[in-house]
């Protein structure tokens, strides 16, 4: 495997960030809106932009994937890094890049997946959750798990506050999983 990312992000892009100031090689970014941090954060890094706006592909899920997609192999990507994206892939990006698409997710896996997993982490109760870097497959929170780091549920957490700590650990995660995947030559 050469080294060209692509990340794939939604949102404020701290993820994106921790992952171009650690200098890892990013080709492009594609995000699923127009006007999100992760863009910003990008352009001031002189990284290619692709916006694969969902508003104008959705319900049709393929047709999403298969313009994400596209913006990825134009740019020659070959490791496919998912930082906060919040629209769910179809098929056509998995078979596109096989085992090659990772994803981080602010909980341990398989507990609390979705969307709310840390509001759901602390509804449960748990007095340990954290995160988790696993190869992203078409099921969603899914997919062979890489990496995984403990963050302990502190009395009087709101899901902020349990989100911001989960998320220190978590870019130090993803990043150290990645330059391990870079040194491996392979996502496992
Ligand atoms: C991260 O906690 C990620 O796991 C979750 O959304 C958050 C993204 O944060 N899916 P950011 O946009 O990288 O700051």
């Amino acid at each position: 495997m050469t080294t060209r990312i692509g990340v794939l992000a939604s949102g404020s892009g701290t993820n994106l960030q921790a992952i171009l100031d650690a200098g890892l090689p990013v080709v492009v970014v594609v995000t699923d809106r127009p006007d999100v941090g992760a863009l910003d954060r990008a352009a001031a890094a002189g990284i290619a932009t692709v916006v694969v706006d969902r508003d104008q592909h959705l319900p049709d899920r393929e047709a999403f994937t298969r313009a994400v997609t596209d913006a990825l192999v134009a740019n020659e990507v070959d490791l496919v890094a998912m930082a906060g994206f919040m629209t769910v892939l179809a098929e056509p990006i998995f078979e596109a890049f096989p085992n090659r698409v990772i994803n981080t997710h602010p909980a341990l896996l398989p507990s609390f997946k979705g969307w709310h997993a840390v509001e759901a982490a602390l509804e449960a109760g748990v007095k340990v959750t954290g995160c988790t870097v696993h190869v992203a497959t078409a099921e969603v929170d899914d997919g062979p798990i890489l990496a995984q780091e403990a963050v302990r549920v502190l009395p009087g957490d709101t899901v902020e506050t349990l989100h911001e700590r989960i998320k220190d650990v978590e870019r130090e995660l993803y990043i150290r999983t990645i330059r391990e995947i870079l040194e491996r030559g392979s996502v496992q």
